[in-house]
């Protein structure tokens, strides 16, 4: 009894202390941390805009092999850097391509004009040597990034992947902030990529048990004792779902692709499929300790008994305990529900098959990229999207240009409402989304499998009349 008191008056004069204190702005990360990702170099000095040099380049890199692996690069790190920015910025980018293969940028889950999108519909690939000017302005705030949109599975694979931070007005005060990227690498030994590339990694995405967190292997993770912390996550993998679990913590989730969600909620372990990002608050523990941070068991199909649970890395609670215990919020950002016009829905039948030659090929409504017919919309058009899936298997299908919102799962109206740009279409099952197209411009839709995309399950929107500059050019 005596002792708790003692503790409580302590408790109570730091909370004292603490309010007498100027607000300290949260920690940044610290040059030694090797989880921090690399801030570009603003080059403008306009408060609202960021402009940068991006390079896309090999470098080397420890992933375990017995020799550092040629991993591709933005700027020279795996991953790439991080873009930091306000909600109305504009982003000036000076891309150059010094990889041996052209390549293109795209910036994910950004609205942004379609000629600055980076996809095959609407840019010729920027060739060996070439450059390209990005310029666009930041509509929305939320966690998105950028990767390559040219033989994605092999580029992304190798490391072309960057982050794209937008902070709105309606941010939550927290004591600590993390993005974490999500990845694994499939090496051979010596530390180099296959080029074979074998049938499980064709009908599953490579996927490999070197797990990656910002780059590196068994990550430690550093938070405060009792700090309020928040993580920003983004599955980067070719074809891996990381099902994400802090021992013993639970996570709030408060936002996901498209910014915050209204109203926050609770989970054990969060399923994140690539490209999908998450972010999550949570009260670290008040002792110092190591939690586990793991990829639960999750069958997305065709992998039976090779998804046992794995270890990401570990959660390291040290250090300076914070002073005053911040609370997670109850509510987050207003969104409206999208209005649903009686136009006919846009339908994707996703589906597998083989090729006459016997390959492997992936399909939206029963033809392969670029044999895939064009669907199109009327500019500012709120459509329904009726998604479904033939294989047994499930499909993270992504939109461009644009965000949407889930109405129903296999019949099941959807519980929450969130902009997305990524929805997972269960294995022989069914998703209705509904999204606006407010933007001309030929828009990709595909899987985000990236060896589905590019194995065929890839299509188009043709918004306001655009035609596609690779619709039919092949
Ligand atoms: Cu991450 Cu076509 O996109
Ligand atoms: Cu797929």
């Amino acid at each position: 009894m005596r002792t708790a008191s003692f503790a409580g008056a302590l408790g109570l004069l730091g909370l004292l202390a603490a309010c007498g204190a100027a607000t300290p702005s949260p920690p940044a990360p610290s040059a030694v941390d090797p989880l921090a990702l690399v801030p570009v170099k603003d080059e403008d000095p306009s408060p609202s805009v960021v402009e940068f040099s991006l390079t896309a380049r090999e470098a080397e890199k420890d992933l375990g092999g017995t020799k550092p692996s040629k991993v591709w690069t933005y700027n020279g790190t795996m991953p790439g850097p991080i873009v930091d920015a306000n909600i109305g910025d504009e982003l000036v980018v000076h891309f150059k391509n010094e990889l041996p293969e052209p390549t293109l940028v795209h910036w994910h889950g950004v609205r942004l004009p379609a000629a600055m999108d980076g996809s095959p519909s609407v840019q010729a690939p920027v060739k060996t040597g070439e450059t390209f000017e990005y310029r666009f302005r930041l509509k929305d705030a939320g966690l998105f990034w950028f990767h390559p949109h040219v033989r994605t599975a092999e580029q992304v694979e190798r490391g072309l992947v960057g982050v794209i931070r937008v902070r709105g007005p309606a941010e939550p005060v927290v004591d600590d902030e993390r993005v974490l990227v999500l990845d694994d690498v499939k090496l051979n030994e010596d530390g180099t990529f296959p080029t074979y590339i074998d049938d499980a990694s064709k009908m599953l995405g490579r996927e490999a048990e070197t797990l990656l967190v910002n780059g590196t292997r068994n990550a430690r993770v550093p938070v405060r004792p009792g700090a309020l912390t928040r993580f920003r996550l983004l599955n980067a993998a070719n074809g891996r779902f990381f099902n994400l679990k802090i021992a013993g913590v639970k996570l709030t989730v408060i936002g996901t692709d498209g910014g915050l969600v209204p109203e926050p909620y609770e989970v054990d372990s969060l399923l994140i499929s690539p490209s999908e990002r998450y972010d999550v608050l949570f009260v670290a523990p008040d002792v110092a300790g190591e939690l586990a941070l793991t990829t639960e068991p999750y069958e997305r199909g065709h992998e039976t008994g090779m998804n046992p649970a794995r270890r990401v890395g570990t959660v390291v609670v040290g250090g300076e305990p914070v002073a005053e215990r911040k609370a997670i919020p109850k509510t987050g950002r207003a969104l409206a529900k999208l209005p649903i016009v009686s136009t006919a829905p846009i339908r994707f039948e996703l589906d597998e098959g083989t090729t006459p030659e016997g390959e492997l090929t992936f399909m939206l409504n029963g033809k392969s990229w670029p044999q895939v017919p064009a669907e199109s919309a009327a500019l500012n058009d709120v459509r329904v999207l009726e998604l479904e899936n033939k294989s047994e298997m499930d499909h993270p299908f992504h939109v461009h240009g644009t965000f949407f919102q889930v109405l129903a799962t296999n019949g099941v109206p959807s519980p929450r409402l969130a902009d997305k740009d990524t929805v997972i279409v269960p294995m022989m099952g069914r998703v209705t989304i509904a999204a606006r197209f407010d933007e001309p411009g030929a828009w990709m839709v595909h899987c985000h499998i990236n060896e589905h995309s590019e194995g065929g399950m890839m299509g188009e929107i043709l918004v306001g009349g655009a035609v596609s500059r690779a619709h039919g050019t092949h």
